[in-house]
């Protein structure tokens, strides 16, 4: 199997811009569900009211593209990518974009400052907490 039709997978955290209505959410959310099934993307976005986290998984091709997309966009900024890499299978196989809000502001703020397989801990340990819509 070629490397770029391998799962792969990002997981970044970001911050709403400040001028951005709180309706980019939603939109946002309604964009990427319909997107991300054109391309075969699963994932998930959880906004905390000030910070988005997501998780995005496909071909990596398919996957790195969206991510220079999602970087460029001035609705939200400071993009840390906490993770990044190869996936043997989806972790989120039947959602285009699930989503989810949490009320808890530290959570996203901490995955901020982690890397790596520690960073998908908390995020997996976050995920099994939430109801996740799809
Ligand atoms: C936090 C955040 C998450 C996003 N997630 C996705 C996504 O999963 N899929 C997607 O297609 N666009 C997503 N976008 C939108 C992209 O940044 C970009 O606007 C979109 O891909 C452009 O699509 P278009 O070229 O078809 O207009 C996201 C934007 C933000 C701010």
């Amino acid at each position: 199997m070629k490397t770029a039709s391998k799962t792969y997978e990002i997981l970044y955290v970001s911050t709403m811009a400040a001028d951005a209505p709180l309706a980019i959410v939603g939109a946002v959310a309604a964009h990427a569900r319909i997107a991300n099934a054109a391309c075969d993307i699963t994932g998930v976005l959880i906004f905390d009211g000030v910070r988005f986290c997501q998780q995005i998984e496909g071909r990596q091709k398919d996957v790195l593209a969206l991510m220079e997309r999602i970087y460029q966009d001035a609705r939200h900024f400071n993009i840390e990518m906490f993770h990044h890499g190869p996936l043997p299978g989806r972790r989120f196989n039947h959602f285009s974009m699930a989503f989810s809000n949490i009320e808890e502001i530290g959570v996203l703020e901490r995955l901020e400052q982690l890397n790596g397989q520690q960073g998908v801990d908390v995020f997996m340990a976050l995920i099994a907490t939430l109801n996740l819509q799809a």
